[in-house]
């Protein structure tokens, strides 16, 4: 690429690459181990609508209607069609909010580490993106004094936070907000692609009376349906309709709506699905701590283990086995997928053959 005439900002800089590696156990990046089931992938073949040679509705609307009333499920709070946004995955949304509100001239805020597809889509829109560094725990007035020091255009904030876990409760999202008002500049945005998997309220309790607050969820993580590619987002209609002025025409397929759809129709089964998972990774937790390691609390269906004197080598001794976990680049963690219990287990084995790699604590 060197003599291309790359946007200067994007010389140098690395595409997002989670490797995709063909081995028997994959817990690298955060789906639900468990495939749909076959009686909803025959409704989806039933549903796929013979009119192909015309455009989607460019709006989603059925769509988005089924995903008000999953949210009235998930969060008790009942919102309009026209609060519900749909793309192809949550990170299709992250662009369409940094293109309507972020650009040239304009600045992101990110807690690190955090999703590192935040700055990446920000920079990737002419977004200048600024990473505070943060612990395991995050508390309001580390967020609040950033919000204050940066006045940033885009806030983000992770609960459960990608890669270390931990949620936010409404009481630290709420104060962010409300210095985030003070600036009287900004959005903020409270990525929530784990909420399934948490403890806490959701922050589309939150949305009554606050503008300015945009809340990104997927069907990538608790829903078992990252081969689709669907995210949504809660919000003012107001920032729906500013989506709009972005979005491509007819952005979202008329197969990826008709199979979301009946996905969201199928979605009681899954609340068993999220305890047995939750179940799993406190299991998890429990076994490889009475080994000796150490685990950072999780509100989701990952979670950090440690502490690794070489992760780089730790993760290659674990993919010689078999094993792809995900190396997200912190000094001592790695960062594991909750998948099924044989899987687990096979985890835990193999982790007692890591231990010569392991910190003296
Ligand atoms: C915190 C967070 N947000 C958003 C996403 C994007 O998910 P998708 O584009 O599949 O909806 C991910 C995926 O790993 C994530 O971890």
């Amino acid at each position: 690429m060197s003599d291309l005439p790359l946007r200067p900002e994007l010389v140098g800089r690395s595409p997002y690459g989670a490797p995709q590696i063909d081995v028997p156990i994959r817990l690298n990046t955060n789906e639900n181990p468990y495939p749909p089931p076959p009686e909803m992938i025959a409704d989806i073949a039933a549903r796929i609508a013979p009119d192909l040679n015309r455009y989607p509705d460019r709006d989603a609307v059925g769509l988005r209607a089924a995903l008000a009333e999953y949210l009235v499920d998930q969060t008790g709070v009942r919102l309009s069609v026209d609060q519900v946004w749909a793309a192809n995955g949550s990170n299709e949304i992250l662009q369409q909010i940094l293109q309507a509100f972020g650009g040239p001239g304009r600045t992101a805020l990110g807690f690190q580490p955090g999703y590192t597809m935040h700055e990446l889509i920000s920079r990737g829109t002419g977004t200048a993106f600024l990473g505070v560094p943060r612990d395991l725990h995050l508390d309001a007035d580390h967020v609040v004094a950033a919000v204050r020091e940066h006045r940033p255009d885009v806030l983000f904030l992770c609960s459960p936070n990608n890669p270390t876990g931990e949620s936010l409760p409404p009481d630290v999202i709420n104060a962010a907000y409300q210095a985030l008002a003070e600036t009287d500049s900004g959005i903020m945005v409270v990525d929530e692609a784990y909420a399934e998997f948490a403890g806490v309220d959701s922050a589309v309790g939150l949305l009554e009376g606050r503008p300015r607050l945009l809340v990104t969820r997927t069907m990538s993580k608790a829903f078992a349906f990252a081969g689709a590619r669907v995210g949504y987002l809660a919000a003012d209609p107001a920032v729906v309709e500013a989506l709009l002025l972005v979005r491509l025409p007819y952005h979202l397929s008329s197969l990826t709506q008709a199979a979301a759809q009946v996905a969201v129709e199928h979605s009681p089964r899954l609340k068993e699905q999220i305890r047995h998972l939750c179940r799993t990774r406190d299991e998890f937790v429990a076994a490889v701590s009475a080994k000796g390691w150490q685990c950072a609390p999780s509100d989701a269906n990952f979670v950090l283990v440690g502490p690794f004197i070489d992760p780089a080598r730790a993760w290659q001794r674990l993919l010689d086995q078999g094993i792809l976990v995900r190396d997200v680049g912190l000094p001592r963690w790695l960062r594991v997928t909750i998948g099924t219990d044989e899987q687990m287990a096979a985890l835990v084995d193999a982790l007692g053959g890591l231990k010569d790699l392991r910190e003296r604590t």
